[in-house]
């Protein structure tokens, strides 16, 4: 009897302390999908060449055509609901969705709170200056300004270099920082950076200037709530699928994006 009580007692601790962490949250499971019939995924469309908005509302880019294919070897419509970029990770964690997918960088932080895939690849930080600036390298931006989008890594890793940083919602306001001298430098991810600079010189050229000096190596991956295990599993399957034969290498081709496979 006596160990009846102390053994209910272990069990109530242990129950208490899951529901403190958040470790018996219940996940979206494979199962789950299929009844509903779709995956619900977070996103924030404004980073080209991985999910952009379109004039007739609809999201294109990298992560929608790798999705449209993990939907479709999963039997399921994709559902896309748009939203700021720091709202996403919340959201995942909160189990208000299925996926988030907006080129989001697995970091140790973020693995507390979600579950991550296994990246599909790898990215860095680039930093953005006009022509004329005197910043020709990572050193030369200590003592500086620099924008960043809201709850990104550029932004926890600038603010953890000291840079005086302002950060905004939208990353277009970002990129509007640095070419309205708002700003000394723009810091963003690598692939987006050559993306949206090759847009704003078309009608300015030579006006933004991509430095060579990466500031980080990220791995992008796809995230969901704790207690996905085995929906990440299965999606995990698909992704070493679609690395190892080469589509996600042709996925990045056809978005005209160079592609750095992930260290598996
Ligand atoms: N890779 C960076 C991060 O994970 C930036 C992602 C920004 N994504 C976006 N859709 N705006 O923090």
């Amino acid at each position: 009897m006596k160990n009846i009580k102390k053994f209910a007692l272990i069990l109530a601790v242990i129950m208490m302390l899951g529901m403190l962490t958040g470790c018996g949250q219940k996940g979206t499971s494979l199962k789950d999908i299929q009844k509903a019939g779709e995956l619900v995924v977070a996103t924030s469309p404004d980073f080209p060449p991985f999910e952009s908005l379109q004039s007739d509302g609809s999201v294109v880019g990298i992560e929608i055509d790798l999705l449209n294919i993990i939907c479709e070897k999963l039997g399921v419509a994709l559902k896309i609901e748009q939203m700021n970029f720091d709202s996403v990770l919340p959201g995942i964690q909160a189990g208000k969705f299925d996926l988030g997918a907006s080129g989001i960088s697995v970091t140790p932080e973020r693995e507390k709170n979600v579950l991550f895939t296994d990246p599909y690849c790898l990215a860095a930080q680039a930093i953005v200056v006009t022509a004329d600036s005197p910043i020709t390298c990572k050193a030369d931006l200590e003592g500086k300004a620099v924008s960043v989008q809201t709850g990104t890594t550029a932004e926890s890793f600038c603010m953890a270099n000291g840079y005086t940083v302002n950060s905004f919602e939208a990353n277009s306001d970002a990129q509007t920082a640095l070419t309205s001298g708002k700003v000394d430098a723009w810091v963003i991810d690598d692939l987006t950076a050559a993306d949206m600079v090759a847009v704003y010189n078309e009608e300015n050229p030579g006006a933004l200037v991509i430095l060579p000096d990466a500031m980080t190596t990220e791995p992008y991956a796809f995230a969901f709530s704790q207690g996905s295990d085995d929906l990440v599993s299965e999606i995990n399957k698909i992704v070493a699928e679609l690395v190892a034969d080469g589509t996600v290498a042709e996925i990045f081709a056809n978005n005209n994006a160079p592609y750095t496979a992930p260290e598996l």
